[in-house]
């Protein structure tokens, strides 16, 4: 790619344009790829109302972008390599031709049942094939895709099909994950139960188990593809036009569908994919993350297929059937460029630090991580076990609402410093500001804000344009505001601290404290509750769940099952509490807000200082609370 940066020095010159002459260098990068119809202005942005347009005017399809680009240099290259849940299950190898036909098949299937330019698809699958492909069957026609992870609950489909008003669901009948099996089809057939809006269900066979069709709106997509061709034309959409529409937990209780578009999202993750990751034509990529998430869009289809890579596709899980699958994979596809999250790798330390010995790995080059700060010694365990020192570590920062990765080092040209998430990418620029929004230079911690739009930054909030400057735009007005904090150190390293508000990260998982609070709330034996993050070895954060109970319900382990049980039927088995108390009351002030900062540290286990606790109208409860602490 003539956008690949290939040293420190060549990343230096690109920051430098990207800073003083954005158009110019975004024109460059975008120029590399293929456009229906080329834009008339690279960008217009106002971080106010907020409003921010890239590549104005020009029109493409990422699916050409991904496949039909490919197909004349390329066509017999594989694109997916898909490893089972199940080691002794066969891999499949789908080249970059056969990957072309089957999105065109399931692009047919879609428009079979009626779907158009502009309609919301929801996914709902394990991570199989047909996922990717149905991805990008939506993405062929200009229908949105809004994945929703395997793992949420009915009722959270139902919020999500119905914030989106999606008309079409598909599915696989089951998920097989690690020892278990989901019915991801009941799942569905749940949640649709109070989703008017869905007219078609088309479901992947994947577990073979026995699943209730309802006639007239269910089909088997295996079937569906028998009676479709291979042919189906890129729809052109403008540069403007959304792509898809992933949910993500913030600060208030209902998640938020962020909107990617269709040029500048393209453009940047096929740029920051690139350069980040460093891949020769021969390698082999592997994310591990789910398509449910960001990562997943990102960096196992979208990125890699932008650069004619191979990436590879994992459908099951770290530790089945033992804590040492990950490395037999690397050995059995010969991987070179690992990418995980720091969750994964302090619990297979934690299953025994020597286990990755067995394992030579010598096609490996680069490692990555994303998703949450990795502490140092996860981050040399890492550098020594997998990497076996050879291999660099990019640390890569960045979220669901930018689309890519912005804060990393570019393969192994940046020097690595652990546990910080290293150098801005070209085109993106950081700042650190104090609580009134100035902005403070050098060595220093603060708030992470953006101060320039890149391409693939959010656009708007499904529905709800409102909320979208709320969260990100209007705290710091004129920049774009993370959520996070951070450290700067005097080589300009960024160093993650992590959230500043009230959303929690859970193994590299995004839980909104409110979120966790509404569910347990439902809880019949539930009067109020109040749930903060707390330091967990294995996860990172974990969920810290104060309760009050009525009087009624006495047996603190039914309360505690009873509250678990309904978190997981409401949102689903990642918003679990780790730790639930039941107490009396919550520490408010007088005004009737519950102090967090306080149960925070209680939750962390501070037992001394706990800060100025005057203001609260009871402040014999702290007591109470402290004493029962887990
Ligand atoms: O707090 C940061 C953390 O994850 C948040 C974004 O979560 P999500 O939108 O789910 O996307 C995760 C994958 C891109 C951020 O606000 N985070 C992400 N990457 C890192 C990180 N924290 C520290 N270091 C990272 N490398």
């Amino acid at each position: 790619m003539s956008y690949r940066i290939r040293t420190i020095e060549e990343y230096h010159e690109a920051y430098a344009h990207s800073v003083k002459e954005p158009a110019t260098f975004w024109t460059a990068v975008a120029d590399a790829f293929t456009w229906q119809r080329r834009w008339d202005e690279v960008l217009q942005w106002d971080f106010t109302t907020p409003d921010v347009k890239w590549f104005v005017g020009g029109s493409l399809n990422i699916t050409e972008n991904c496949l039909d680009r490919h197909l004349a240099t390329h066509g017999d290259k594989t694109a997916i390599i898909w490893e089972a849940n199940d080691a002794d299950h066969p891999s499949k190898y789908i080249s970059y031709r056969e990957l072309h036909a089957q999105v065109c098949r399931m692009a047919n299937v879609l428009k079979k049942h009626g779907v158009k330019k502009g309609d919301r698809i929801c996914l709902y699958m394990p991570m199989v094939p047909e996922l990717a492909i149905s991805v990008l069957a939506c993405a062929r026609i200009g229908a949105i895709h809004s994945v929703v992870f395997g793992g949420f609950s009915a009722r959270s489909l139902v919020d999500r099909i119905t914030d989106a008003i999606c008309s079409v669901v598909i599915t696989s009948d089951g998920i097989r994950r690690g020892g278990k099996n989901i019915s991801a089809k009941t799942v569905v057939d749940e949640a649709l139960k109070d989703c008017p809006s869905v007219r078609a269900v088309l479901v992947a066979k994947c577990t073979g188990e026995e699943v209730p069709m309802q006639a007239g709106r269910d089909h088997w997509i295996e079937e569906e593809l028998k009676v479709v061709v291979a042919d189906c034309p890129a729809e052109p959409m403008d540069s403007e036009d959304p792509l898809f529409i992933l949910y993500t937990s913030g600060s208030t209780g209902k998640p938020k569908g962020v909107v990617h578009t269709c040029g500048g999202y393209m453009v940047y993750a096929g740029y920051s994919f690139a350069n980040v990751f460093q891949c020769d034509e021969e390698d082999v990529f592997w994310c591990t993350a789910d398509i449910g998430w960001i990562t997943g869009h990102s960096y196992i289809i979208y990125g890699p297929l932008l650069n004619g890579a191979t990436s590879l596709m994992f459908a099951g899980i770290p530790t089945y059937p033992d804590a040492t699958r990950f490395w037999q994979v690397i050995e059995k596809h010969k991987v070179n460029q690992f990418y995980t999250a720091p969750t994964a790798i302090r619990s297979l330390m934690a299953a025994g630090h020597d286990l990755p010995d067995r394992f030579a790995m010598p096609s490996l080059k680069l490692l990555g991580t994303v998703g949450e700060p990795i502490n140092e010694e996860a981050w040399h365990w890492y550098h020594e076990k997998i990497g076996k020192k050879r291999c660099a570590i990019v640390d890569t920062w960045w979220q669901t609402e930018t689309g890519g990765i912005l804060l990393s080092g570019l393969g192994d040209m940046t020097p690595m410093k652990p546990a910080h998430a290293g150098l801005p990418l070209p085109g993106v620029q950081p700042i650190l500001v104090d609580q009134q929004g100035n902005e403070i230079t050098g060595e220093a911690e603060g708030y992470l804000c953006i101060k320039f739009p890149w391409p693939s930054i959010i656009r708007t909030t499904y529905g709800d344009h409102e909320r979208c400057r709320i969260n990100y735009f209007a705290q710091y007005p004129g920049r774009y505001f993370t959520g996070d904090g951070a450290r700067r150190d005097k080589d300009g390293f960024f160093r993650i601290i992590g959230r500043v508000d009230d959303v929690i990260n859970v193994s590299g998982h995004r839980i909104g404290t409110a979120e966790v609070e509404n569910a347990i709330n439902e809880d019949a034996a539930v009067v109020e509750s109040a749930v903060v993050g707390y330091p967990h070895d294995i996860k990172g954060q974990g969920i810290y769940a104060f309760v009050i109970c009525d009087g009624e319900h006495a047996d603190e382990n039914a309360v505690r099952a009873s509250v678990t049980a309904t978190v997981e039927r409401i949102i689903g088995k990642i918003a679990r509490p780790d730790k639930i108390q039941i107490v009396s009351g919550l520490p408010k002030t007088r005004s009737g807000k519950i102090m967090r900062r306080i149960l925070r540290k209680i939750a962390e286990g501070e037992t001394g200082n706990l800060g100025d606790t005057s203001t609260l109208l009871d402040p014999g409860v702290v007591e109470e609370i402290k004493a029962g602490a887990q």
